[in-house]
């Protein structure tokens, strides 16, 4: 645990009331300072996630040439340099906690001939970048990683980049992303496939800026999206939806506080971003959506959500790439349902901020909470209307998704949760010890 570990306790607490405005979806914050750093003209963003992951996006775009200015509370202007316009880095680039900036922006350079240095916390420096750096040899680029494909990484791009034909071999948004980006300055029309459907973000995002891009189902699932190289980016307006995988957490902290009723406005509706919603709804949550609309190309909607009583469901593997991140919440909704919980084909969630199946597991068992670890998932024991024992304390292991999870589930369990370290939150959720005490959530710091 590091020297400045901040730990944190919830305890049981009334119902709670209001309105929960969550912050700006991170994955589009990422994408909409990335590609207004490679597009020609001025690209204004409202509603940016200023939480450190994104915060250190923007210190590397503007560090590869783009001028990246802060007008006001999320509200910021990015002068691009066009695409093949970055210059060389003068300094490491640190990406903190973010495997999704650190690996969209390996993407990004990736076919420019500059060289620049990737590192990350100690989080980072555990999780794979090979499965992103070993297919941008295939345009030309050059790495050096650390043993494993560790950080930190030399990356040098490609003088004379070449197109690709790629499959992604796992259900990851952000390797599917870094190659579509490297796309745009290779000659040709690249192809990057999945099997799963992960998050399309970058592919909207891209031809909002105006790049040619289509995309086309493959006959046993997943798709085929093509880029053409050489692209021209056109600078626009990017207005950031609020987060879904924020909302989740006053969400479940609504659904297992009897007599709740919470509204959360403005909330990123993209169906390959609502697979908890989809899943808490089959539970038996009492959730609606109203005004549903569209923002820059994506859906949202607001949401209000009342406490319900929750039944165990099996989780569609299917459906995992559309929650990915939502698995430590769920399993906290799971704990106060009742029933079993089955969910599969997580396999992902061991390379997360933590080996996150193994963080949920423990935390679960500090709260007195059964629950069966496989090697692709978990099974959690509803503890129905007995209710979750509570009274432990969770490692958080840098994860700021535990943390935010077991805080929550610390709001209704019997007795308080301690969490080690709540630092983290701050990558993702500044505002979220506010936002949930002003809902009437009790969460304090503690001794330790
Ligand atoms: C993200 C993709 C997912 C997700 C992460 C954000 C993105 O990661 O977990 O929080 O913005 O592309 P993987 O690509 O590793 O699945």
């Amino acid at each position: 645990m590091p020297a400045s570990a901040r730990p944190l306790r919830a305890c049981r607490s009334p119902s709670l009331k209001g309105m929960a405005t969550v912050p700006g979806d991170k994955s589009i914050s990422h994408r909409a300072l990335i590609l207004g750093g490679m597009a020609l003209g001025e690209t204004l963003i409202t509603g940016l996630l200023e939480a450190e992951d994104v915060l250190n996006t923007a210190e590397a775009v503007r560090a590869f040439g783009a001028q990246v200015v802060r007008q006001g509370p999320g509200g910021w202007k990015v002068n691009g340099t066009g695409v093949g316009g970055w210059r060389r880095p003068e300094d490491v680039l640190d990406f903190g906690n973010s495997g999704t900036g650190s690996r969209l922006m390996m993407g990004a350079m990736a076919t420019t001939p500059v060289t620049a240095v990737f590192t990350g916390d100690d989080s980072l420096r555990k999780r794979p970048m090979g499965r992103v750096l070993e297919p941008l040899k295939l345009f030309g680029a050059e790495y050096e990683a650390q043993p494993g494909g560790l950080m930190p990484v030399t990356l040098t791009g490609a003088g004379q980049a070449i197109c690709v034909d790629y499959t992604v071999p796992m259900a990851s948004a952000q390797v599917k992303s870094a190659m579509l980006l490297a796309a745009l300055n290779a000659p040709g029309r690249s192809h990057i496939s999945q099997g799963a459907l992960t998050r399309d973000h970058t592919e909207r995002m891209l031809s909002a800026f105006g790049a040619e891009v289509s995309v086309e189902p493959l006959p046993g699932g997943g798709e085929t999206i093509s880029v053409m190289g050489e692209a021209e980016l056109k600078a626009v307006s990017v207005a950031v939806p609020r987060d879904p995988s924020s909302a989740a957490f006053p969400l479940v902290a609504a659904l297992i506080l009897p007599g709740s009723e919470i509204v959360l406005p403005g909330v990123l509706l993209n169906p390959r971003r609502t697979g908890l919603f989809e899943t808490l709804k089959e539970m038996g949550a009492d959730i609606s959506i109203a005004n549903e609309r569209d923002s820059s190309g994506e859906r949202v909607g607001d949401l209000t959500v009342r406490g319900s009583v929750l039944k165990g469901v099996e989780v569609p593997p299917e459906r995992v790439p559309a929650m990915i991140d939502e698995f430590p919440i769920l399993a906290v909704a799971a704990a106060f349902a009742e029933g079993p919980t089955v969910m599969r084909g997580l396999e992902e969630l061991r390379v997360k901020e933590s080996d996150r199946l193994a963080a949920i597991v423990a935390g679960l068992r500090a709260a007195g909470v059964t629950v069966q670890e496989l090697e692709d998932g978990m099974v959690v024991e509803g503890c129905g209307p007995g209710g979750v024992p509570g009274g432990g304390t969770v490692t958080t292991h840098l994860d700021h998704r535990i943390a935010m999870a077991f805080l929550v589930m610390g709001l209704a369990s019997r007795k308080p949760m301690t969490v080690d370290d709540a630092s983290m939150i701050a990558t993702s959720f500044p505002e979220f010890e506010t936002l949930m005490g002003g809902l009437g959530a009790i969460i304090e710091t503690t001794a330790g």
